[in-house]
C-alpha cells in the first residue's frame, strides 16, 4: 500500500483530497498544528493524524519517513509579507529538501491561478508573488529546472477560486448579503473561473498517480471551471442560490479601489480571519482565469463541473441565516 503525507490536509481542499486518497487505497498521513484541527478527516479509515510543526525541518523529515509521495496544501490568504514568505517560500524549501533526504518519489504542490513563475516580481500581491517564488524554489531544489530527473518529481496545480460545501468565498459573500441590504463591492469586474473542490481533489489524485508511475519531472496544470464570471456575477449568484431576499439577492454597488481599501480595513476589524484584505484586493487586479499556456483538468482525464449545477445544492444550506458569526471562518 502506497503511503502519502498530506501537509495542510485538515483544510477545505484537504478534506476532499484525503477522502479520495483513502478511497483509492492509499495509506494517508495528515500533519496538523493541532490534532483538533483535523477532526473532519481523522475518522477516515486508515488515516493517521500527526501533530507536527512542519516548519521544523527535522520534524518534517520524520513525518516523511517511508512516504512514497507528499501533497502540500499549506497556505495562507492573509498576512504580512514575512508571513507569506514563511509559509509560501521558506516552507516549500524545507519540504523539497526533506523530500530529497527521505527518498520521497513525488510531490504535488497546490499553488494558485494567476501565478507567473517566470516573472514573480510582476505579481500584484504578496500572495501571488510568494506563491510564484515558492514554485521556483521547489523546482530549483528538486533539480527540475532543465526538465531533468532528480530523485523526486513535482506536480504544480494552479486552481482558480475553489467552490464547494463550506467554501470561504461564495459562502462569505452570501453571509454578508444575509446581513446587509446592499452589497458594496470593490473589483466588481475582476474575472474568475471557479473550479469545484471535488475536481481539484480528483486532479490531486490523478496527478499523484501519474507522478508515481512516470519518471520524475515537472508538470504544471491550471485548474479552472468551464465558465468565466465577474466578481459581481459571483456575488449575485451566491446570494440568489442562498435564497437571500427571497432569492433575489441584494443590489451590488461597484466601489472604486480606494473605497474598497477602506472597506477592507473595516472588515479587518471583525474578529477572526479577515473576510477581505488589502492583499486580496491587490490579487484581484489580475484576472483569475486560465491562461491556456498550461494543460488543464482535461489533461488529467477530468471534465470540469459547472458552478451553476453545483452551487445551489450547497449554498442554500451552507450560507443562509448564519449571521455575523458565520463571517468568522468557522476554523475549528
Ligand atoms: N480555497 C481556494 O479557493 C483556493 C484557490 C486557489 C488556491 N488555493 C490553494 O489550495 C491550497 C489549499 O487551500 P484551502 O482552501 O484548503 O486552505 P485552508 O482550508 O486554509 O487549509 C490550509 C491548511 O494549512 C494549514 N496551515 C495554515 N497556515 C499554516 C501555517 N502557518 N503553518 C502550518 N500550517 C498551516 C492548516 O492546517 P492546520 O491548522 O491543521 O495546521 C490548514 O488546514 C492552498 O495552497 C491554497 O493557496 C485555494
Amino acid at each position: 500500500m502506497k503511503q502519502v503525507l498530506v501537509l495542510g490536509g485538515s483544510g477545505f481542499v484537504g478534506g476532499h483530497v484525503c477522502e479520495k486518497l483513502v478511497r483509492a487505497g492509499y495509506r494517508v498521513f495528515v500533519t496538523t498544528r493541532k490534532a483538533v484541527h483535523a477532526r473532519s478527516v481523522m475518522h477516515l479509515p486508515g488515516l493517521t493524524v500527526l501533530e507536527c510543526n512542519v516548519h521544523d525541518e527535522a520534524a518534517l523529515k520524520r513525518a516523511m519517513a517511508g512516504m512514497d509521495a507528499v501533497i502540500n496544501l499549506v497556505a495562507i490568504l492573509h498576512g504580512s509579507p514575512v508571513a507569506f514568505q514563511h509559509v509560501h517560500q521558506d516552507l516549500p524549501a524545507k519540504i523539497a529538501r526533506a523530500c530529497l533526504a527521505m527518498g520521497v518519489r513525488h510531490l504535488v504542490h497546490i499553488s494558485a491561478l494567476g501565478v507567473n513563475a517566470a516573472q514573480p516580481q510582476s505579481a500584484p500581491s504578496n500572495y501571488l508573488r510568494s506563491k510564484a517564488l515558492g514554485e521556483n524554489i521547489l523546482v530549483d531544489i528538486l533539480g527540475l529546472r532543465e526538465g531533468g530527473a532528480a530523485g523526486c518529481g513535482l506536480t504544480v496545480l494552479r486552481p482558480s477560486v475553489i467552490f464547494g460545501a463550506n467554501d470561504k468565498f461564495l459562502n462569505v459573500f452570501a453571509r454578508l448579503q444575509a446581513l446587509f441590504p446592499v452589497m458594496p463591492l470593490a473589483c466588481a469586474d475582476a474575472r474568475f473561473q471557479p473550479v469545484w473542490v471535488e475536481d481539484v481533489a480528483s486532479a490531486v489524485l490523478n496527478s499523484l498517480k501519474q507522478g508515481l508511475e512516470q519518471a520524475p519531472t515537472l508538470r504544471v496544470y491550471e485548474l479552472a471551471g468551464p465558465q468565466v464570471y465577474t466578481l459581481r456575477q459571483l456575488v449575485q449568484f451566491a446570494a440568489r442560490s442562498s435564497g437571500i431576499n427571497q432569492g433575489q439577492g441584494r443590489p451590488v454597488i461597484g466601489l472604486p479601489l480606494w473605497m474598497g481599501r477602506i472597506q477592507a480595513f473595516a472588515l479587518g476589524l471583525i474578529p477572526g480571519t479577515p473576510v477581505m484584505s488589502q492583499d486580496n484586493l491587490d490579487s484581484m487586479q489580475l484576472d483569475n482565469v486560465a491562461s491556456g499556456e498550461w494543460p488543464g483538468l482535461a489533461a488529467l482525464d477530468l471534465q470540469a463541473s459547472s458552478l451553476q449545477a453545483i452551487g445551489p445544492e450547497y449554498l442554500f444550506t451552507d450560507a443562509a441565516a448564519q449571521g455575523l458569526l458565520g463571517l468568522r471562518h468557522r476554523h475549528r
